[in-house]
This record gives C-alpha cells, sequence and structure tokens, in this order.
C-alpha cells in the first residue's frame, strides 16, 4: 500500500517517526510530507532514511513529475500526524498553500488525521467546529489521548500511541471503518481483560484474557463519540485505548465495585474523574473474562511447602455475577451486552450454549465466541455469533477485534434508538 504520512509543526512530529516505522515494518511503502514548520522539529533526513523515499516538503519539489498532484492521487492511505490547530484549520478550510494541503485535495482515499495540542486548543470552540466539519466530509479525525502534554500539565490533547494510529489507520483501508459520531452524548461502560483471585501475597488465580476486545470497543466507542470508561483487569494490552478513562481492577469484586460506580455515575468513588464520571451510563459492555471462582481464603503471607501453612488443597467461593447483577438491579443501563467465551463440547455448540447463556443472563446482545487453547484469547480476530434478546442472530465473520467491536456498536445504537423512539 502507498501511504502517505503527512507531519505537522508540533513537538510530537518526532512519534511520525514511530507511525512510519510501523507501517514499514508491516511491508509499505511510505512517503513523508513535513510541514514548513514540521522541518523545525525533524530533519528530512531522518525522515528519509525511515522511508527510503525523497521527503516532498515544497511544491517545488520534483516539479517535472507534478509531484504536488500525484503524490496525493497515487496514494491508498493518508494519515497526518501530529495534526496542529492550525493544520486542522487549513485542511478543514481546503488550504492548497503548500505541499500537504494539495496532496489531501488531490487525494480520493481515506485520511487519517491525528491531532496534537494543549487541552485548551482542543476543546477551543473555532477547534471543535472544524473537527466536526472535517468529519461530515468524511475524514476520520481521531479523538487525542488524555494524559501528560509537552508541559507540566496534562488533560485532553495527547497525541495517541503510535500504533494505535498506525491500527487505526490501515483499518480504514482495510476493513473500510468507519466512525460516524451516532454515540455522541452516550456514556459507555466496557469492561475487559481477566480479573485475577488472590491466594496469597504472590499467587493468584487468573485466565488468559488479553484485554484487546474491551480496548477495540473502548477505542470504537470513544472514536464515535461516546464518553467511554474502561475497567479494565489483568491484561497484556500493547497500549491503552486514546480518549478512554481506564479503571484498572484486580479481582472480580473490584470489577464489580468500579462498574456499579461508573453505572450509576458515582463521583465518590476514590478513583472517580468527575468530569467523566457525573451522569448514568447509557451502556455495559462486559468483554471481561470474570473469574467465577475465589479462593475462600486468601493467606496474609507467601504459602511454603513442607510449612505448616502448607495446603492440601484451596476450597473456592462462587464470585457474583456481575453481569447478571446489573440486569436485575434497578441502575441496569439502556443497553447491557455480554460474551459468552465456550469451547462446546461433544453434545453441544458454541452457539447452543450462547443461546441458553444470553437467557440466563437477561442482557440484551451476546457476543458468543468459540475459544481455545490458541483461539480467541490474546490472538488479534475474533468472531461468531451476535445475539439479540428478541431473537435475531447474526453470523460475525472472523475478523480483527476492532471490526468485531463496530458491529456490536452498530446493534448497540439500533437499540438505544428504539429505546428513545418508545
Ligand atoms: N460475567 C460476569 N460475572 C461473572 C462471570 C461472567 O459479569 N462472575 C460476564 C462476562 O463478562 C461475560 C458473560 O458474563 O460477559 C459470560 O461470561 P462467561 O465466562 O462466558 O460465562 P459464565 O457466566 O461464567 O458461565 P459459565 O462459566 O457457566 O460458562
Amino acid at each position: 500500500m502507498r501511504i502517505v504520512v503527512g507531519i505537522g509543526g508540533g513537538i510530537a512530529a518526532y512519534k511520525a517517526c514511530m507511525v512510519i516505522r510501523e507501517f514499514t515494518k508491516a511491508g509499505h511503502d511510505v512517503v513523508a510530507i513535513p510541514t514548513d514548520a514540521a522541518r523545525k522539529f525533524i530533519g528530512d533526513a531522518t525522515l528519509e532514511a525511515l522511508t527510503g523515499n525523497p521527503v516532498s516538503a515544497t511544491v517545488f519539489d520534483g516539479v517535472p513529475e507534478v509531484r504536488h498532484v500525484h503524490v496525493g492521487a497515487q496514494a491508498d492511505l493518508v494519515v497526518v500526524v501530529p495534526t496542529t490547530a492550525n493544520l486542522l484549520r487549513r485542511i478543514a478550510n481546503g488550504a492548497a498553500n503548500d505541499m500537504l494541503t494539495t496532496t489531501l485535495l488531490m487525494a480520493t482515499c481515506p485520511v487519517l488525521l491525528a491531532p496534537a495540542m494543549h487541552t485548551q486548543m482542543w476543546e477551543n470552540p473555532h477547534v471543535q467546529h472544524n473537527v466536526a466539519r472535517l468529519r461530515e466530509n468524511g475524514i476520520t479525525v481521531m479523538q487525542p489521548d488524555v494524559g501528560r502534554l509537552t508541559g507540566p500539565d496534562s488533560g485532553a490533547g495527547r497525541l495517541p500511541e503510535p500504533a494505535e494510529i498506525a491500527e487505526m489507520a490501515l483499518s480504514l483501508v482495510e476493513e473500510k471503518a468507519t466512525y460516524p459520531q451516532d454515540l455522541a452524548g452516550r456514556r459507555i461502560v466496557v469492561s475487559g481483560g481477566g480479573t485475577q483471585e488472590a491466594i496469597d501475597p504472590v499467587r493468584y488465580l487468573g485466565n488468559r484474557s488479553s484485554g484487546l476486545q474491551g480496548a477495540a470497543l473502548a477505542a470504537c466507542a470513544a472514536q464515535r463519540g461516546a464518553d467511554v470508561t474502561l475497567v479494565l483487569g489483568a491484561n497484556s494490552l500493547p497500549y491503552k485505548p486514546a480518549g478512554v478513562t481506564v479503571r484498572e481492577v484486580m479481582s472480580a469484586r473490584d470489577m464489580q465495585r468500579d462498574i456499579e460506580d461508573e453505572l450509576v455515575g458515582n463521583t465518590d468513588a476514590e478513583d472517580a474523574q468527575p468530569s467523566q464520571n457525573a451522569q448514568p451510563a447509557d451502556v455495559l459492555i462486559m468483554a471481561a473474562a470474570v473469574a467465577d471462582f475465589r479462593p475462600d481464603a486468601v493467606a496474609d503471607v507467601k504459602l511454603k511447602k513442607g510449612a505448616a501453612s502448607e495446603p492440601d488443597r484451596i476450597d473456592l467461593t462462587r464470585n457474583p455475577d456481575i453481569l447478571a447483577g446489573v440486569v436485575a438491579s434497578d441502575h441496569k443501563p439502556r443497553v447491557t451486552v455480554g460474551f459468552a467465551a465456550e469451547t462446546g463440547d461433544a453434545d453441544t455448540s458454541v452457539l447452543e450454549l450462547g443461546r441458553a447463556k444470553l437467557q440466563r443472563k437477561g442482557c440484551d446482545l451476546l457476543m458468543v465466541n468459540e475459544v481455545g487453547f490458541d483461539k480467541t484469547f490474546g490472538q488479534p480476530i475474533n468472531g461468531g455469533w451476535l445475539l439479540g434478546r428478541d431473537g435475531s442472530e447474526q453470523q460475525v465473520p472472523e475478523s480483527s477485534k476492532r471490526t468485531v467491536a463496530q458491529h456490536i456498536l452498530d446493534a448497540t445504537v439500533e437499540l438505544l434508538a428504539e429505546d428513545s423512539s418508545r
């Protein structure tokens, strides 16, 4: 694939090098187009060494080849990283006053803009107006991350992780992903990862969940405009999704407490973030692999063999069923989504087990998928069936966890619309 990486003049310009690296590692042909301001942050030599292509920095480079026209026309994907407030303005207004903006005007392929700027700039109504306009015109503007900025302060406006930018950019082409703003104004709580149930200070009972499906759901919901909290258990995520509030938990009971806080909009919770947590949630998506059992008792000190404390058995107690509890409660959000990770057995298929689980849990949607030693857990792909409480059954083809997340969110949006029209 031919990818154009445009680079804006902000301090995060150095991270564009990492994004280029992600693309070249995956075998793509990259051309870098820095703006004049970006060239004050990174040198052409760095970009040429990383891409293996000459930098096209001005419209007067490669004049006989008419580069300002053909680089954009031949691109399969354009990514602008970082997109400054000034670049957002210029692109939204159809500017054509340098190599990057002329290239963008010529491009008919998917375009991803990854903004990075100070929080106050990002939240400024002029900037938000430009973002909305770009999105209306079919350009994907990534939600910036929340975190440490260039100076001592932190907030929204941080550039998302380079790996996330690359993954999302490729999803626009390879999976034809789109991110309509159809979850704007909604609060969504997603759980992901696995719980760990302590045996002693060193050991625990756990499971093989990677957190990838929960993170993909949280990232896509945030990109579709929702205010998202990810309640995250043990995981092996390469990065935390941008623009999402993450609450990390260990045990099933910790997870239950944080989910309940989030569902009711409890601002008294110890680690609650008041701006994000003040209204009840509209949706709960339980993608976490919650341990069904925990040891009866947790030893205060490490259990040692040969010592008096050496156990000859570990007795287990049943954990609360978080999803079933929420469904039966008075704070059930408008839409509840569960997952069923099943292996199936000689008598019962994965789908039959899923149908029975949907009845048992009472949730609105249930994503059923087959798991095994080398299937789904920790793998980038997933697939199965999305079952609805109304009896609908939609097959979800094997695809990336981001695409599976999009299927689930499409069905969620439909249910939210039905609910509001009642
Ligand atoms: N779940 C939950 N609380 C639990 C166990 C599971 O909220 N204590 C949620 C999971 O997050 C998932 C759904 O319930 O969305 C189904 O999880 P799964 O582990 O497949 O099912 P179980 O309820 O544990 O049933 P079983 O072990 O009998 O298959």
